[in-house]
């Protein structure tokens, strides 16, 4: 047998090349800017470095984020395929190793084995109704607004956006109350592909470990019992490992839906208008944030599974993608104005597609849109608190995260009515006008649960 002969190679970016760089002080200032530049330079597939100048590929075309999401033949979802790791260039310590490391779990790997591992977790998610999946986001909203509704100003951030997805999560992977704040703290930090990413990552895998061997004693109604009893028999390491992906995939991206769609209904009057005035309907409104600005910028990643050509690219067997997720929802080719509004169109790249599309969109929408319904009618006459233009970002290699989103507001009481005698009165900005609820259902009191109370607490 001969083996092929290995085509000439078109030469990567030069290392340290900060036009290529995915990282770094000036890709993370502006990668939307980023991205237009790459497109305008190379087209629709583009060589880029990421940490440690490691050479990539970024995918910024709509179609072309769609034909290597949906062929795991050719670009497969296992790092193993890594060619710069097989060869030792990534150090143990790369930012990036939580999320380019193999684990048995459904987000690395493809054919069979993929389909094995990810119907356990979809008929286990499936098992939530939905009605209860939405009682316990409203609840947790509630709580989370009891929190700040006297004092008349929050941070949406801090307050509401970040802890209110994973307080649903840990609720639904069935976390008991002793786990506290680290769990959220570190799943969060883990994804940021900071410094510290690779020692919060162990602190999750452990805390995990202890939770699937308590259900295996005292099951419950929650997502690691169902997961333990699947057909599929998981093993231990595979349940961990799932609802470790599970919680990680579920909070940060949550969590920036969340602070984003506020906070374009906090600055973008039109958008404020068209929400009040019935012009768009809440869910619709995730949407359009979904392809403005996607929670994941891009997904890390796929890797070639033989030479092959991308877009005109010659992609190496081995070679690492990104699915420019943020790019390919504003490709020019699908959307050359990009004004106009999409009314409710899920076309949007936010969840990938392929087989490994997102498995919880519809948990995550939920928690968005009940979550942002609950504040907006308990606080109608939210104002953001400092110039739009002060506002700050957190970007890595995958995300672009909100710091903090600041808001005045007229105090209420923790049943939602005004409280009196109010300490600043403001008139209700026209676009926002659904009326307070004098009595939420189950507003009132932040949880009896401690770490909750801490969690609820940290301002
Ligand atoms: C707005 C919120 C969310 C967004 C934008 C989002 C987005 C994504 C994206 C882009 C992927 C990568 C797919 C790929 O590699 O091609 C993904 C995978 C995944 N997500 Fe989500 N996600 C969200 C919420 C959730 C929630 C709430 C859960 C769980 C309840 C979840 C569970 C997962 C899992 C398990 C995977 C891996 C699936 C696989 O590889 O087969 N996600 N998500």
């Amino acid at each position: 047998m001969t083996t092929p002969p290995t085509p000439p190679t078109r030469p990567g970016p030069p290392p340290g090349c900060p036009a290529h760089r995915l990282y770094g002080p000036e890709a993370e200032a502006d990668p939307m800017g980023l991205y237009e530049k790459l497109r305008a330079e190379h087209g629709t597939v583009a060589p880029v470095l990421v940490h440690g100048d490691l050479p990539a590929w970024l995918v910024l075309g709509h179609r072309e984020n769609l034909d290597v999401a949906r062929t795991p033949s050719r670009f497969s979802r296992d790092p193993r395929h890594w060619r710069d790791m097989r060869q030792g260039n990534v150090p143990a310590d790369h930012p990036l190793t939580p999320m380019t490391a193999w684990q048995p779990v459904c987000h690395f790997v493809d054919g069979q084995e993929h389909q094995r591992l990810r119907r356990a977790v979809t008929e286990s998610l499936e098992r939530f109704d939905r009605r209860g999946v939405r009682r316990y986001v409203k609840r947790f909203a509630e709580q989370l607004i009891g929190r700040f509704a006297e004092t008349g100003r929050a941070d949406l951030v801090a307050d509401f956006a970040e802890p209110l997805p994973m307080l649903v999560m840990t609720q639904l992977v069935g976390a008991p109350d002793s786990y506290g704040p680290r769990l959220v703290e570190a799943a969060r930090d883990m994804i940021q592909g900071t410094a510290t990413a690779v020692s919060s990552n162990e602190y999750v895998t452990v805390a995990l470990r202890e939770l699937v061997s308590r259900k295996k004693s005292v099951p419950g109604h929650d997502f690691t019992s169902w997961l333990l009893e699947h057909s599929t028999a998981l093993s231990d390491e595979e349940i961990v490992e799932h609802l470790r992906l599970v919680l990680i995939a579920a909070f940060e991206t949550t969590a920036n839906l969340i602070a984003n769609t506020l906070r374009i209904v906090l600055t973008d009057r039109r958008f404020r208008a068209n929400l009040s005035g019935g012009h768009m309907t809440l869910p619709d409104a995730l949407e359009q944030v979904l392809w403005d600005e996607p929670p994941l910028m891009t997904v890390l990643g796929r890797w070639a599974t033989g030479d092959t050509e991308l877009a005109g690219q010659r992609i190496r067997a081995g070679d690492m993608l990104l699915l420019g997720l943020a790019a390919g929802n504003v490709d020019p080719g699908i959307r050359p104005d990009l004004t106009l509004p999409l009314h409710g169109n899920r076309s949007h790249l936010a969840f990938s597609s392929g087989p490994h599309e997102c498995p919880g969109q519809d948990i995550g929408r939920a928690i968005a849109d009940t979550g942002i319904d609950v504040l907006l009618s308990r606080l109608p006459d939210l104002e953001l608190a400092v110039l739009e233009t002060d506002l700050r970002w957190n970007s890595s290699l995958m995300s672009r995260r909100l710091t903090s989103l600041p808001v005045t507001f007229t105090p209420r009481g923790a049943t939602g009515t005004t409280a009196a005698p109010a300490a600043v009165s403001r008139p209700l900005p026209e676009a926002v006008t659904a009326p307070a609820r004098p009595d939420p259902v189950e507003g009132g009191a932040p949880s009896r649960a401690p770490w909750w109370r801490r969690l609820l607490g940290r301002r």
